[in-house]
């Protein structure tokens, strides 16, 4: 039997699915199968502490309709992600999700590729942080590792940050080491400064564990197409509870 030290503690950075290829599943007939507000209620069923979705202008995925929905029967944390466009703001500023996560995807870009640039966009970004927040929405804004534009995310008065993971999920294969870097000198930096932290894409099994081991002041990861491909072998409730036992890390 193991045995563990007094003051152990088993902490875990919060599991968010996003669930848009369902919706693309099903959009993909025109009918309701599969179902995404029950897929969505099965999935924190399962074990899930919130439900991600981005919805896009066309509505090529999740529909305006179903955020609505999913507002009414959710019972974890509702995150909605996407572009600070009119719509999108008059959207979440009617729904009132737990949190928003600002993220600077052009409508139609295949699926996020960059974050903010902090610099450029600041004034933008602050008031847009400001309006969400007075409304009592936690906001995130969607980065890279870059330490500057980190700096000015904290200008903005955005609660958190998520990193973006692309670089680190491409080079987890060959160079861990090297690829999580740079996310441990962001996210202490932010850390430092008061920001919480978030992170998402191309997260999967395999790099998910090493990642959230690395960054114990991680909050909360969303996670989509991974997640949902291996349901496909091994179903939605064995997969949710995986990725959840990823993200486990012992704290002494
Ligand atoms: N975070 C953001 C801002 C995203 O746009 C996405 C993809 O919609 C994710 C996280 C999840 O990425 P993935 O589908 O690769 O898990």
């Amino acid at each position: 039997m193991v045995m563990l030290p007094c003051n152990y503690k088993m902490i875990m950075a919060k599991l968010s699915v996003n669930i848009n290829k369902i919706a693309t599943l099903r959009n993909a007939r025109g009918g309701n199968v599969p179902n995404v507000l029950q897929a969505a209620l099965d999935i924190e069923r399962f074990g899930a502490d919130g439900i991600t979705v981005h919805p896009r202008p066309d509505e090529r995925h999740i529909r305006f309709t179903d955020v609505w929905q999913l507002k009414q029967h959710l019972t974890t944390e509702f995150n909605i992600e996407g572009y600070p466009g009119t719509d999108f703001i008059k959207m979440v500023l009617d729904v009132k999700p737990h949190q928003v996560t600002l993220v600077p995807d052009a409508p139609d870009v295949l699926t996020s590729n960059a974050g903010w640039d902090t610099i450029t966009h600041q004034t933008f970004l602050t008031e847009t942080v400001c309006q969400l927040k007075e409304a009592g929405m936690r906001v995130s804004l969607f980065i890279d590792t870059n330490l500057t534009l980190i700096e000015a995310a904290k200008t903005t008065g955005t609660d958190r940050i998520e990193l973006y993971t692309e670089a680190y999920a491409s080079g987890f294969e060959t160079q861990p080491v090297q690829a999580i870097a740079p996310y441990i000198s962001a996210a202490t930096m932010a850390q430092n400064m008061g920001l919480a932290i978030n992170a998402g894409h191309d997260l999967n099994l395999q790099n998910l564990h090493y990642f959230a081991q690395q960054l114990p002041m991680l909050q909360e990861v969303s996670i989509g197409h991974a997640l949902i491909s291996d349901a496909l072998y091994l179903g939605l409730d064995n997969v949710v509870k995986m990725y959840k036992h990823q993200l486990t890390k012992a704290i002494y």
